[in-house]
């Protein structure tokens, strides 16, 4: 029998990817279940033939430019791949996968939970009642947004984007939305499609952002851009903390110009942004889009499956670069 392949896997994944990766790959794992140093990284690599990474690793041009040849595949275990130059793992020959569609539907249920914290309180009612502080009740008390009957706007309608629109529809949203290209009908469903940012961001009366972070979106939600929203507009990110610049965000969100903000990713992670989390027009989340049973055991599958194709000489189903 041929030996296993030398699989690196970067963070503790759940007991059933575990046992399936240990059966089919010799296994370096890390019991600690803490991010790598940039060197622990490059000196992890050394030893293996594959890497299945999550976003907590990154694999800049120059930590690839440090990887061993005999390291053929990085199979991530996520969808957004901003934490590995494609560019420089292409010109080292290293594959690169991620694992689209198992975890759109937990995303947009996130986009989901996300948006109606933010519309209608969750985090201020959640802390007056836990802290003992509920001691009033009036019509006028913790009145928020309703979102039914108002515009969603999606910003990338991609997978988790259409998904997002789909349960948006469920509260008798409008759908709006921008992409390079329209939608075929079947797949925009109605959604209404807005040719610039602007006209998007115009038609917006909550904004949900589902696009990679890319150096063309980075900082895309800024002061030029949040006072093109409706005022009172609600700000929903379940993407990638980068998109947004936090200080104009802080400014919107204390001036009123944004009624709240729904935020599952920051531009510090893990840790987020203290200016938001002093405010109480904020609902807040630690990363976790994709964190349930279901999706992170079907991540978890799906990057194996990109690496069992590629060991058996196949081309991966998920190859990025
Ligand atoms: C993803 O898949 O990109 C999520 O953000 C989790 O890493």
């Amino acid at each position: 029998m041929p030996e296993k392949p030398k699989l690196l896997i970067t963070r503790r994944l759940r007991d059933a990817v575990q046992a399936r990766a240990a059966r089919d790959y010799q296994v370096l794992t890390n019991a600690e279940d803490r991010v790598f140093t940039r060197e622990e990284l490059i000196e992890k690599c050394q030893q293996v033939d594959a890497v299945l990474p999550c976003h907590s690793e990154h694999f800049s041009a120059d930590v690839i430019a440090e990887l061993p040849k005999s390291l053929k595949i990085i199979a991530n275990h996520s969808v957004g791949v901003d934490h590995v130059d494609l560019a420089a793992a292409k010109d080292a020959g290293i594959v690169v996968t991620n694992t689209p569609d198992v975890l759109s539907d937990a995303t947009a249920e996130i986009a989901m939970l996300c948006m109606l914290g933010a519309a209608r309180r969750g985090a201020e009612g959640d802390a007056m009642v836990r802290a003992g502080k509920w001691d009033f009740w009036s019509p006028a008390f913790m009145v928020g947004r309703q979102v039914t009957g108002k515009r969603f706007g999606v910003l990338g309608m991609g997978r988790v984007g259409q998904v997002a629109a789909e349960r948006a529809r469920g509260f008798g949203m409008e759908v709006h939305y921008h992409n390079r290209k329209p939608l075929p009908d079947h797949m925009a469903k109605g959604a209404i499609f807005h040719e610039t940012v602007e006209d998007l961001f115009a038609h917006s009366d909550v904004l949900s952002l589902h696009c990679p972070s890319t150096p063309e979106t980075k900082g895309i939600i800024n002061s030029k851009t949040i006072a093109m929203l409706p005022d009172r507009a609600i700000l929903v990110n379940t993407a990638r903390g980068n998109l947004v610049d936090e200080d104009a965000l802080v400014a919107a969100l204390e001036s009123g110009k944004l009624f709240a903000a729904g935020l599952d990713v920051f531009c510090n992670e893990p840790g987020g942004n203290q200016r938001i989390s002093a405010l109480n027009n904020v609902f807040l989340l630690p990363h976790i889009g994709s964190a349930t049973e279901e999706t992170r055991d079907a991540m978890g599958f799906r990057a194996l499956d990109n690496l069992d194709a590629y060991f058996q000489g196949k081309e991966p189903g998920d190859r990025v670069a």
